[in-house]
């Protein structure tokens, strides 16, 4: 059996697509498009790769991007009079800050800079009134890349309710929210991470299998339920060319550019699941993609909430 691709980069520009009527309709009741405000501090190289997606994504729909880079020198109090600006303003629809932020601002910075902002524009859906919403199923605003993965479960027609899914790794971007989405639209849910003893044994009898754990190739074919479907949200940079030579073929495409490039991006899943997974998605074109795109989604509603609540 070989696992059938689900493409969240195609997925992802359909969303993109569908909110261009929601964005012109803004633009004619509001007289601007909606503004995305984004907070990067320091030069985390995978942070500016991922930022620049988000802001490429969003100008290519017509929306405003103001993007504030601080550098890593910057103080605490400085990246919260931005975000204070980004509350304040009334062309501000979304606001967002980016992680990781430096880990010299202390274990608690990042948690303090996303109870700053306005829950009503909170488009990663971190602040604890949205989290607090979500564990009561009356969210508006949602995390960006759970709601990425449960959309692409629905328009690929994989079922949820009813199964069981096992979500591997509990951070508070993807893990546990995306459990909790998983758990109203009525899966039966496993939560795993690190201390987790039979981690394998435990991911083999889901019939959904997501894994958000950091970790390059780490999910193995024992690790999944032939026929399962595998999500794997990770997005890992690997440079080591052994590891790289057990992973892809040395006359394939990908190995000249690794050879180019000096290195590769790969997920937290091991290439020799897909024989055994009923579908799967890839790495890159997979989540991440879905994640930028729900962004977007994010801050038309933000902005369109913002608009109706002003005129109502
Ligand atoms: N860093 C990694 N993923 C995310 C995300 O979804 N949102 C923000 N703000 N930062 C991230």
């Amino acid at each position: 059996m070989s696992a059938s691709i689900l493409d969240g980069k195609g997925l992802a520009a359909t969303i993109c697509e569908e909110l261009i009527p929601r964005i012109d309709d803004f633009l004619r009741s509001g007289g601007r498009p909606p503004q995305l405000g984004i907070l990067l501090v320091g030069d985390n190289p995978a942070s500016e790769v991922y930022v620049r997606n988000k802001r490429r994504r969003a100008e290519e729909l017509g929306l405003d991007v103001d993007l504030v880079h601080l550098p890593a020198t910057a103080s605490l109090d400085e990246a919260k009079l931005t975000i204070n600006r980004f509350n304040e303003s009334e062309s501000h629809d979304g606001i967002l800050v980016q992680v990781p932020i430096p880990l010299g601002w202390g274990s608690d910075a990042s948690r303090e800079l996303f109870e700053q902002i306005h829950p009503a524009k909170d488009v990663d859906s971190f602040h604890s009134i949205n989290v607090g919403r979500l564990m009561q199923n009356r969210a508006t605003l949602m995390p960006c890349t759970p709601s990425g993965i449960i959309e692409l479960l629905l328009r690929s027609e994989i079922a949820i309710e009813g199964q069981h899914a096992v979500v591997l790794g509990r951070s508070e971007i993807v893990g546990r929210p995306l459990a909790m989405m998983l758990l109203h639209r009525h899966a039966t849910v496993t939560i795993c991470h690190s201390r987790t003893p039979n981690l394998a044994s435990i991911a083999a009898t889901a019939d959904l299998l997501v894994v958000a754990v950091g970790r390059p190739v780490f999910v193995t074919h024992d690790f999944v339920k032939p026929g399962a479907t595998v999500i794997d949200v990770g997005i890992n940079r690997i440079t080591d060319p052994d590891l790289v030579s057990t992973l892809i073929a040395a006359d394939s495409v990908r190995w000249k550019a690794f050879k180019q490039r000096g290195s590769m991006l790969v997920g937290d899943v091991h290439p020799d699941v897909q024989k055994v997974a009923g579908a799967l998605t890839p790495v890159p074109g997979g989540v991440g993609p879905l994640t930028v795109a729900m962004l977007m989604v994010n801050t038309v509603e933000a902005a369109t909430a913002r608009l109706l609540s002003n005129t109502s």
